[in-house]
C-alpha cells in the first residue's frame, strides 16, 4: 500500500506509522526523521535545513523533494510506504503526485489524524524519543514503559532525548504553518477520493484500530485464540473494507497471502458521511 498520514504536529503520525509499519510490512519514511538525521550528521542538506526547523518553518521545497524522490527510489519503497510529514503543502503535493504518476505508482490512500489542539499541545510537550532507534514515547503515558524494555538497536534501554523544536515558542508556529500550509491537503485529497478521516484521540490501540479499519487492514487479534480440536480449518482474520465509504484500499502484501473470507452480510463497504470521517466498527451484542 502506498499511504499518506495527515495531521497537525503531535497528532500521532510518528507514533501510528510506526505501528503500521509491523502490520503492512511497508517502509515509513518521514520527512522530519529524514531532516533531523541530515542535521545531525552535518550534512549539507541537513545544514540547509536546520533554520527552518529551529523556527518551527517549512524546509524549503526543493530541499524536501530531493530528499523524498531519493528515498522512494530505494528498493524497500517498491513495496509500499507511509508517508509521514510530507507532502506538507500544496506544491509538495502536485510534486508527489507527479512523480508517483511518473512511476506508475498512486497513492492508496491519505488518512487525516484528528485531534484537539490543546491535547496537541500536552503531547508534544511529554514526548520523548529514543536517540538509538527513534521509537516515540510520552512521559504522561508510555516512557515508563520504555525503562522496562530494551532498546532493539542497543539491547540496552532507551536513551530518552527531547526534540529540539519541542519548545512553547516553536511549537505555536508549528501549529500556525500547519493551519496556513497543510491543512488545505485535506481538500486536496477528498477532492481525489483518497481521503479518510479519524478521530486520532484516545488510546494507541484504539487510534491503530481505527487507522487499519480505515485503511482496509484486519484489525490485530487482541487475545490468545483457544486451542482448536485438529482437523478443523484456523480462520484468519480477514481484511475490513474501508469504513469511510471511500475507495477501498488495495490488499496490503502480507494481506494477499491470507484467505479471503465471505462478508457477513453485505460485500458493500459501510457507509461513512460526507466528510469521510471512518465510523468506528459497530459492536456485536453480547448474549
Ligand atoms: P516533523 O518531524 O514532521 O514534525 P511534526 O509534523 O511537527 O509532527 P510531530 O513529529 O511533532 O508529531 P507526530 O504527528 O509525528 O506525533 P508523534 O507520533 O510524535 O517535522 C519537524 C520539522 O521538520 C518541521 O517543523 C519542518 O521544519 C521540517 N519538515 C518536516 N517535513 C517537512 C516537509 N515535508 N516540508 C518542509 N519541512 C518539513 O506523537 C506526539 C506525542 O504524542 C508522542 O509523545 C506520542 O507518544 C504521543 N501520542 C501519540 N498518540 C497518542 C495518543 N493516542 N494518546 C496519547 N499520546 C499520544
Ligand atoms: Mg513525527
Amino acid at each position: 500500500m502506498r499511504i499518506v498520514l495527515l495531521g497537525a504536529p503531535g497528532s500521532g503520525k510518528g507514533t501510528q506509522s510506526q505501528r503500521l509499519v509491523e502490520r503492512a510490512g511497508i517502509p515509513q519514511i518521514s520527512s522530519g526523521d529524514l531532516l533531523r538525521a541530515a542535521v545531525a550528521r552535518g550534512t549539507e542538506l541537513g545544514r540547509q535545513a536546520k533554520a527552518a526547523m529551529d523556527d518551527g518553518r517549512l524546509v524549503d521545497d526543493s530541499l524536501v523533494l530531493g530528499m523524498i524522490r531519493e528515498r522512494l527510489g530505494e528498493a524497500d519503497a517498491r513495496r509500499g510506504f507511509i508517508l509521514d510529514g510530507f507532502p506538507r503543502n500544496l506544491a509538495q503535493a502536485h510534486a508527489l503526485e507527479r512523480l508517483l504518476e511518473s512511476l506508475k505508482r498512486p497513492l492508496d490512500a491519505v488518512v487525516q489524524l484528528e485531534v484537539d489542539p490543546a491535547e496537541l499541545v500536552r503531547r508534544i510537550s511529554g514526548r520523548r524519543t529514543c536517540a538509538d532507534c527513534g521509537r516515540v514515547f510520552n512521559v504522561f503515558g508510555s516512557a515508563p514503559a520504555a525503562q522496562s524494555e530494551p532498546c532493539p538497536k542497543t539491547g540496552a534501554p532507551h536513551r530518552l532525548m527531547q526534540r529540539p523544536d519541542d519548545t512553547e515558542a516553536t511549537v505555536a508556529e508549528r501549529l500556525r504553518v500547519y493551519e496556513e500550509k497543510t491543512r488545505p491537503l485535506v481538500d486536496f485529497y477528498r477532492a481525489r477520493g483518497l481521503l479518510r478521516v479519524i478521530d486520532a484521540q484516545g488510546e494507541l490501540d484504539a487510534v491503530t484500530r481505527r487507522l487499519l479499519q480505515a485503511l482496509g487492514l484486519p484489525a490485530a487479534r487482541r487475545v490468545a485464540r483457544k486451542k482448536r480440536p485438529a482437523g478443523r480449518a484456523t480462520r484468519r482474520a480477514a481484511p475490513r473494507p474501508s469504513a469511510s465509504g471511500a475507495r477501498p484500499a488495495r490488499r496490503s502484501a502480507a494481506a494477499k497471502t491470507a484467505p479471503r473470507r465471505k462478508a457477513r452480510r453485505s460485500s458493500r463497504p459501510a457507509r461513512g458521511g460526507k466528510s469521510g470521517r471512518a465510523r468506528p466498527a459497530r459492536r456485536r451484542r453480547s448474549r
